[in-house]
């Protein structure tokens, strides 16, 4: 797992944009794997600019997004098909066909997971993934003691989700208790995975995630499993890692093969 730590927000969002954009002109049918919350945001209006300023090319490109709220529309404003499309989607050339987020209206959930997942297979899985975490630890909306080896599937929110994200929403009862995830598997399977977390709130998550042991207690510490990871953190987040030393050494002394 690379670690690597950034001064500011701003910063490590540029870098992951970096990545991205890297990806997508070295191969223009680039499969991304989305997140939404506030993290991502930066990356994402950074994307933006690199297609209005650089002509970025996301007219071949498709998209799944992690997870969606059952019970909430597309278009209703605290939908996660919303979020994407004020904060992402209408400021790129996305085509709309390309575009997927589990159906949070479907009357059938475990068939619209089934589709989901094949949707993902038929284009050739998942290329470069980005990633949020919970403040518990979860990725996606798999929440602790979610299993290891899940599928996309319904998930009920912890009630400290449902505070967290309450933000978004008018009220905390507003919130919905279910949502459609990506199982853990099933972000195990992207090619690369690029986790940001940024601010305090978040250290003792990342410190789990990165140092402490693999368990179901704590979602993301799985992907300590994956070969391509790299975790994009400001100082706060990364504040409580013990070995602090160690990742600025090994980001100072990369050879320059494996710079972006
Ligand atoms: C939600 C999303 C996660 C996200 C998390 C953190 O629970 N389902 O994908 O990582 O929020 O959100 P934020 O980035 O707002 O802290």
């Amino acid at each position: 797992m690379e670690v690597l730590i950034f001064n500011n927000e701003t910063a490590a969002s540029e870098y992951a944009a970096q990545e991205f954009s890297k990806r997508i002109q070295h191969k223009a049918t680039t499969v991304l794997g989305l997140a939404t919350g506030s993290t991502p945001l930066k990356m994402y209006r950074e994307l933006s600019l690199l297609h209005q300023s650089e002509g970025l090319d996301f007219s071949k490109v498709n998209t799944f997004n992690l997870d969606e709220y059952i019970g909430l529309s597309g278009d209703h404003p605290c939908s996660y098909k919303h979020f994407m499309n004020e904060n992402f989607f209408n400021h790129i050339n996305i085509s709309e066909s390309n575009v997927h987020l589990p159906d949070g209206m479907t009357k059938d959930v475990p068939k619209t997971c089934q589709e989901y997942e094949e949707a993902i297979k038929k284009v050739g899985g998942i290329d470069i993934q980005v990633l949020g975490i919970g403040s518990d630890g979860h990725i996606g909306f798999n929440e602790p003691t979610s299993s290891l080896s899940s599928r996309t599937r319904i998930k009920t929110l912890t009630k400290k989700t449902c505070e967290d994200n309450a933000r978004f929403f008018n009220s905390i009862d507003e919130v919905p208790r279910h949502c459609i995830t990506m199982g853990i598997a099933t972000i195990m399977e992207a090619r690369r995975i690029v986790l940001l977390a940024f601010g305090e709130a978040k250290a003792p998550a990342v410190s789990k995630m990165v140092e402490g042991p693999l368990s179901a207690m704590v979602p993301a510490s799985i992907l300590q499993m994956h070969p391509n990871v790299v975790v994009v953190l400001d100082r706060s987040a990364a504040s409580k890692l013990s070995h602090h030393d160690y990742y600025y050494r090994v980001a100072t002394n990369k050879p320059n093969w494996q710079r972006l």
